[in-house]
């Protein structure tokens, strides 16, 4: 064995036991006792957990007038610092583009920069016949997850036709489209009605992206899948009313899946009036909810009735990019620094607060993503011949999430304040230590773009 990890505590989304890991290269080579090596990590009082996956991050995204602060090298460098070892980003089909060339802007802003594994969904912006052909290309070349956005209208939002022509394709190509799920309509004439109406503090936020809006439109893309047959993953979840419409679709047996994300678990609307506009750190969309929305995802995720924990990382700066909205909460960029953090958040409040068990929480962040995106067995589960992307946990960590323990790169942490319990020791990728204490030692631009298998759910 090139590398073995000793006396750690095994976890997976299945089981926990005490085993060592035999490292050859770059994948795991054996799960055994008493197993020797050239090279040797004590994990004593550890837990070795799979690398966290997040499905779900907007590296160097061009949005909104600006750019998000992190690009795939610092914001890959903060993910694995937290114990993600996967993202998948998203390329965003711009005006008059094939789906290949929005492709491959993002595969050229990935490669030699990121230092983790990546995939990359394709958003969709139109849908037509050659579109359709093209969205099999895309399978054929291991991206077979594709978005559509119900909001942020003339931007990113396409029509319910677009969305209902992608789910038809992409049950026929072993594809799944995921969708922001708001009614981009009925925020549109809020904003507009807002705004005319001289209320632009960032509170005005959440309150032209009402929850029955994300309902609404959560129930119409599960609705449009039960009739096409297509799995559909409904992107940041954030209220009880859509989740309902979800539970709903797979009580029918539709093959609808949902993904939420820390800040919708930490927070409630009331932080939109923290004074000086600090509450322009916490406007994305959808917005923060009313408190009891919550608990209920809580829930869901302890249920099953959530399958994934992804972040959603679009941060923007509070000085230079927040403050283009300081006179009008529709400029203030949508977005939130999270790739780093959500591992330990999720351990600490779920795990240690007792909402659900330490194997649930592998499945809910490394796993469920892996088997939802066409990841497993190479990622997100620890077996014999999967990548050695492993974490080496340790329970006792005390850890403050301060901006200057934290490595996005963006001028404020959500939260300053917070003391979690439980952070990698250490990170492996692909068999190779990338972090230690909380110090980056890997390989800028060793990450490897993932050609994902088909999804057929
Ligand atoms: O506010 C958000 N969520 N910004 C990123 C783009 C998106 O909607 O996912
Ligand atoms: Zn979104
Ligand atoms: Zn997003």
């Amino acid at each position: 064995m090139d590398l073995v990890i000793k006396n750690g505590t095994i976890v997976t989304a299945a089981e926990s036991y005490q085993a060592d890991i035999g490292v050859n290269g770059e994948t795991i080579a054996l799960i055994g006792r008493d197993l020797s090596g050239d090279e040797v990590i004590d994990a004593q009082g550890m837990f070795v957990m799979p690398g966290g996956i997040d499905p779900h991050t907007h590296m160097e995204l061009p949005f909104m007038g600006s750019v998000s602060a992190d690009d795939f090298r610092t914001g890959t460098i903060a993910a694995a610092c937290g114990g993600t070892t996967t993202i998948i980003d998203f390329a965003i089909q711009g005006e008059g583009q094939t789906l290949r060339e929005a492709l491959d802007i993002w595969l050229e802003r990935a490669e030699g920069k990121a230092s983790i594994d990546y995939g990359m969904h394709v958003a969709i912006g139109a849908m037509d016949d050659e579109r359709m052909i093209e969205m099999g290309d895309m399978v054929d070349i291991g991206v077979p997850s594709f978005k559509v956005f119900m909001a942020y209208k003339g931007l990113f939002m396409v029509d319910d036709e677009t969305l209902f022509r992608s789910l038809i394709r992409a049950k026929e190509i072993g594809g799944m489209i995921s969708v922001h799920a708001e009614n981009g309509d009925v925020l549109n004439y809020l904003i507009n009605k807002h705004v005319a109406e001289g209320k632009k503090e960032p509170i005005w936020h959440a309150l032209s992206h009402p929850p029955e809006a994300e309902a609404e439109a959560t129930h119409r893309a599960v609705v449009m899948a039960g009739m096409t047959g297509a799995p559909l993953y409904v992107v940041h979840m954030t209220c009880a009313g859509a989740l309902e419409a979800l539970k709903a679709g797979r009580a029918k047996g539709f093959k609808v899946y949902g993904e939420t994300c820390p800040q919708y678990l930490m927070f409630s609307m009331e932080k939109y009036e923290e004074p000086d506009f600090e509450g322009a750190k916490y406007v994305m969309s959808p917005p923060l909810r009313e408190k009891g929305n919550p608990e209920a995802l809580w829930k869901g995720l302890a249920s099953g009735d959530l399958q994934t924990v992804g972040t959603d990382h679009c941060p923007f700066n509070f000085v230079g990019q927040k403050d283009m909205g300081k006179d009008d909460f529709s400029k203030i960029p949508n977005g939130m620094p999270a790739v780093e953090t959500r591992l330990p958040l999720i351990y600490h409040f779920g795990v240690n607060e007792g909402r659900f068990s330490i194997n649930r929480f592998v499945e809910l962040v490394a796993t469920g993503p892996a088997r939802l995106f066409g990841l497993l067995p190479r990622k997100g589960t620890i077996v014999i011949g999967a990548d050695a992307d492993l974490v080496i946990w340790d329970p006792d960590k005390e850890f403050q999430l301060t901006r200057e323990n934290l490595h996005m790169n963006v001028d404020y942490s959500p939260y300053e304040d917070v003391t979690v319990k439980g952070y990698p020791a250490m990170v492996l990728l692909r068999g190779k230590v990338i972090v230690n204490d909380n110090e980056f030692v890997g390989e800028v631009g060793a990450g490897q773009f993932l050609k994902r298998n088909p999804i057929h759910l």
